[in-house]
């Protein structure tokens, strides 16, 4: 790779031993990639957070990019952790763990990471504008800043974004180059899409056929709208059943105007969602022990929208609603927060049911998030059930009382 005096330099360790080596990790991945250069990024989201997922290995690791002076050189920010950094018992988490987790969060605000804890940075403050060059980690925020917000990103690992934060840049290959952002795959949507299960049914579908075929970039036809709670679950979807980083929808992602459109095509039709769907489930319902919403986390207005749903009722069971912590501040000042406590849900910020040390707790999980079903079974060996937003919290509340008979 061709490397500026700057960059050559922070190689040989002119700006510190962590840069060096975080200088080292980006130069090993551009020649593995055939880049020929690097990129400056201004913006860097973070994963591998939780101590669950790291261990002891991943924490030395941490501890030893910040005593070697490893300080960001642009906005970055940090994935969900395994626990609510604030509220860490109200979700069962030992003591031992939250102190490790501690830990975890210290080495990264040494470095100067923003310790947001949320994969919708683009809700935090972290939002990448059309065009710009980012290294983001956690799947389903790099699905959505390439797709939805025109941004460019390569699917990054936790080392590899925590040298980009480290060092600015980033290997010039993969997505972010114009010629490796075109379509190779045309997907007719022939059915009817709406709410963020079915959203997330269709990353399922479409997902699964990308890799049958080991085609990455869909090109989707016939979705007339979504919202920004519906992409995300769409997102979230994608990148776990298709590996896939970007992809573009007639009419509402930035680029699908521009690129040209595949000669390869399938379609997509209610019995291919219903499927999707049907793969999601087998848990019985009066098996669910463990309601989880907020994968990825939840937005101000599916905050907003559950509290109007919990209003006056109780939940029966586990029921975690998981979000970022300045949308969990807003829910304070709202009411939401309140409401939602006072129906025996827990609203914790920071952390998911993925990510949280949960294996073994729980028998059968419900959600509306196609990913979190993969994880569930995958990780935490849970059965699932995947439903509808509003019918996962219905589904959860205990009957209203009688009124008393007059005498
Ligand atoms: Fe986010 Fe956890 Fe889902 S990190 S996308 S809520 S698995």
């Amino acid at each position: 790779m061709e490397l500026t005096q700057e960059e050559k330099e922070i190689l040989n360790g002119v700006q510190g031993r962590s840069a060096a080596k975080a200088m080292q990790i980006l130069v090993a991945l551009g020649t593995i990639y055939g880049a020929q250069r690097m990129l400056p990024v201004s913006s860097v989201q973070i994963a591998g957070v939780s101590y669950d997922n790291l261990g002891e290995a991943g924490l030395s690791f941490l501890d030893e990019m910040a005593a070697g002076g490893g300080r960001t050189q642009v906005l970055a920010t940090l994935n969900p952790a395994g626990m609510d950094v604030e509220n860490w018992q109200t979700l069962g988490i030992s003591p031992q763990f939250a102190a490790q987790q501690q830990r975890v969060l210290a080495a990264f605000a040494r470095m100067n990471v923003i310790t947001t804890c949320t994969c919708t940075p683009y809700l935090a403050g972290n939002l990448p504008h059309f065009g710009e060059h980012i290294a983001w980690a956690e799947s389903s925020a790099v699905c959505y800043a390439n797709s939805v917000l025109g941004a460019r990103t390569n699917r990054e690992g936790g080392p590899s974004a925590l040298a980009a934060a480290l060092t600015g840049r980033t290997p010039a290959y993969g997505y972010h180059l114009a010629g490796n952002r075109q379509p190779d795959l045309l997907c007719e949507v022939q059915a009817r899409v709406e709410g963020t299960q079915a959203f997330g049914a269709l990353g399922k579908a479409i997902g699964d056929r990308l890799q049958a075929a080991g085609q990455k970039i869909p090109f989707l036809r016939g979705v007339e709208q979504a919202s920004l709670e519906e992409l995300k679950a769409l997102c979230a979807s994608l990148a776990t059943y298709g590996g896939t980083a970007l992809f573009h929808m007639q009419g509402l992602t930035p680029e699908s105007g521009q690129v040209t459109l595949p000669t390869d095509a399938i379609s997509i039709q209610p019995a291919d969602l219903e499927q999707a769907v049907a793969s999601l489930n087998d848990a019985d319902p009066a098996e669910v022990d463990f309601v989880s919403l907020g994968c990825p986390h939840l937005s101000l207005r599916e905050v907003a929208h559950l509290a109007e749903l919990l209003q006056g009722r109780q939940v029966r069971g586990e029921f975690w609603v998981t979000t970022s912590r300045p949308i969990k501040q807003i829910a304070d000042r709202m009411g939401y927060t309140h409401v939602i406590e006072a129906s025996g849900a827990k609203l914790a910020a920071d952390s998911c049911c993925v990510v949280a040390p949960i294996k073994g707790r729980f028998q059968a999980m419900a959600t509306d998030s196609a990913k979190a079903c993969y994880y569930a079974a995958s990780k935490n060996r849970f059965k699932t059930l995947f439903k509808p937003f509003d019918e996962i919290v219905m589904a959860a509340l205990k009957p209203l009382a009688q009124p008393k008979a007059q005498s």
